[in-house]
């Protein structure tokens, strides 16, 4: 395993991803991580980017026994300037210019052990650069392996030592042959072995799961009708067969016939039996007088956990006296990695960009380990990582390719109070929406799509009559990371059938716009 101390780049993530893409299997964990709370032996360390200066009074530095482990260690960015800094604070100057965008390195060869990190690349070589701070002189016992134009350090590497520090960024696709050195780094110089592969994943998390719930407990998942509820339940299935209980919440904002669409492909596809719990009554009643987006997300998220406590209680006084007696100790989640990145980064609260409610949203009792515990197999992954572990447990190309639908549902398309006609409307609108789209052919092409509604009322002209409606906002993207995302390039003359249709099919519509921007600066989701 290869360990990345995570400082906060917004692209530490890929890093992990880039390696997993080449076999090799790392796991990502915040840089606060202390040497002692790790539960595994890293074979090598990668130091990512982060957003601070090492001269901040709050910067994160990594705990000093990292460094005397004696595994290579390969500072990227921020990460060879804590490599420098440590060394001596004289070898950063602080810069309140950044470097941002591509640049030219030149490699330098020494045939000493450091030449390994470029090795079987070209000399020149173009790369992405984002930093502010800068080396401004070697740290001792360092010798230079990359320069550019604006800076003569731009790869150094220790001349005895196995420790490397790039300025540029190799996990990013404008370094064309990141990859490449990050291979390097991984296999030549660390030794690590790429024999990580989604089967063998799909096995130990199958055996992983078994041990972790014992031959008593039961579970209780979560289950929505998308692909990582789907893909997750499948390997607990695999994993504890009828000691796991599927669960869909009707919480009032799923998508039109989504509830009984979900029960019959779980039962007639994977063979798992779920059960509907209808709570939208309840769901609603508790959203009136809502506005703000992330009470929304608690609200739903805390009524989520309340009712799977009451039907774990339930199941366990089914299964009294027969063969699956025990108590539900454990509750399953689809959680995947941004989901975690973005909900609980290390920089802490005051970086949340929004609280998804299977993550960042659970009420306090189940993070202090009270209640039902958290079963997660699907944190470590990616959107598409996925969707090939659904393909290696045989889930239908339909299931696997199904666009996400957020926990919080239409609740969080709704721009304002969510109101049982508001929710109509939505539900109307993203039907027509996403028929069209996928008679167009356009539905795998997408990533995400979906018609929200902004609650604040435009004037039309109906019949010569002033009619006042409100105001449907579609959104479709392409990502493949959900992360960052761009708006689907639509023909006008579909964007304007649609427009046509939800207008007059639709009752209370006044007008249809469609959402181009990209994310960031805005999100997916409406709110
Ligand atoms: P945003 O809106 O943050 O969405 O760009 C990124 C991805 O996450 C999904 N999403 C959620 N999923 N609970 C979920 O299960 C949530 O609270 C939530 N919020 C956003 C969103 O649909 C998109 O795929």
């Amino acid at each position: 395993t290869l360990l990345v101390l995570d400082f906060g780049s917004q692209y530490s993530h890929l890093i992990t991803r880039c390696l997993r893409g080449l076999s090799l299997y790392s796991e990502m964990l915040p840089c606060t991580t202390k040497l002692s709370e790790l539960s595994f032996k890293p074979k090598g360390i990668i130091l990512s980017g982060g957003p601070y200066s090492v001269y901040d009074a709050d910067a994160p530095h990594a705990d000093p026994a990292f460094f005397d482990l004696g595994v290579p260690i390969l500072g990227v960015c921020y990460g060879m300037q804590e490599i420098a800094w440590r060394l001596s604070k004289e070898n950063v100057a602080r810069s309140n210019e950044r470097e941002y965008g591509q640049a030219n390195i030149m490699s330098q060869r020494h045939n000493s052990p450091v030449d390994r990190l470029f090795e079987g690349l070209e000399d020149a070589m173009q790369v992405w650069m984002s930093h502010g701070d800068k080396l401004n002189q070697l740290p001792e016992g360092f010798c230079t392996i990359a320069t550019t134009q604006n800076s003569p350090f731009a790869g150094i590497a220790h001349k005895e030592q196995p420790i490397f520090g790039i300025q540029f960024h190799p996990e990013v696709t404008h370094t064309p042959r990141g990859k490449d050195l990050l291979r390097n780094f991984a296999v030549r110089i660390c030794g690590a072995k790429a024999n990580w592969s989604m089967s063998n994943f799909c096995d130990q998390e199958i055996t992983r799961i078994r041990n972790l719930v014992g031959p008593k407990a039961q579970v209780i998942g979560a289950v929505s009708g998308g692909v990582d509820s789907t893909v997750a339940a499948k390997l607990l299935k695999e994993a504890i067969g009828s000691r796991f209980h599927a669960v869909l919440v009707d919480n009032g904002v799923m998508r039109m016939n989504e509830c009984q669409q979900v029960k019959q492909t779980l039962a007639e596809h994977l063979g798992i039996s779920l059960t509907v719990v209808d709570a939208s009554q309840r769901f609603l009643d508790g959203l009136k007088g809502t506005e703000d987006p992330e009470k929304k997300r608690k609200f739903i998220g805390n009524t989520f956990i309340d009712i799977f406590e009451e039907e774990a209680l339930k199941i366990e006084k089914k299964a009294e006296n027969t063969p699956n007696a025990g108590k539900v100790e454990w509750f399953l989640q689809g959680t995947l990695y941004p989901d975690v990145i973005e909900s609980i980064s290390f920089k802490g609260p005051s970086q949340t960009i929004k609280t998804h409610h299977n993550v960042g949203g659970l009420p306090q009792r189940m993070i202090d380990g009270q209640g039902l515990k958290l079963i997660e197999p699907l944190r470590e992954l990616f959107k598409d990582e996925v969707r090939q572990l659904g393909r290696q447990l045989g889930v239908h190309e339909d299931l696997v390719m199904r666009h996400p639908f957020p926990g919080p549902g239409i609740a969080i398309r709704i721009i304002g109070e969510v109101t049982p006609d508001r929710v109509r409307i939505a539900r109307q609108a993203d039907h027509i929406f996403i028929g069209m789209i996928r008679e167009a052919g356009l539905y795998n092409e997408i990533s995400q799509a979906y018609a929200g509604l902004d609650t604040n009322k435009a004037v039309g002209v109906m019949g010569d009559q002033r009619q006042e409606g409100y105001i449907i906002i579609l959104r479709a993207v392409r990502t493949t990371d959900f992360m960052t995302a761009e708006a689907y390039p639509f023909s006008m003359d579909f964007l304007m059938n649609v427009s046509r249709r939800i207008v007059n099919e639709v009752d209370g519509v006044a007008l249809v716009t469609y959402n181009v921007t990209s994310k960031p600066p805005s999100t997916i989701e409406l709110q």
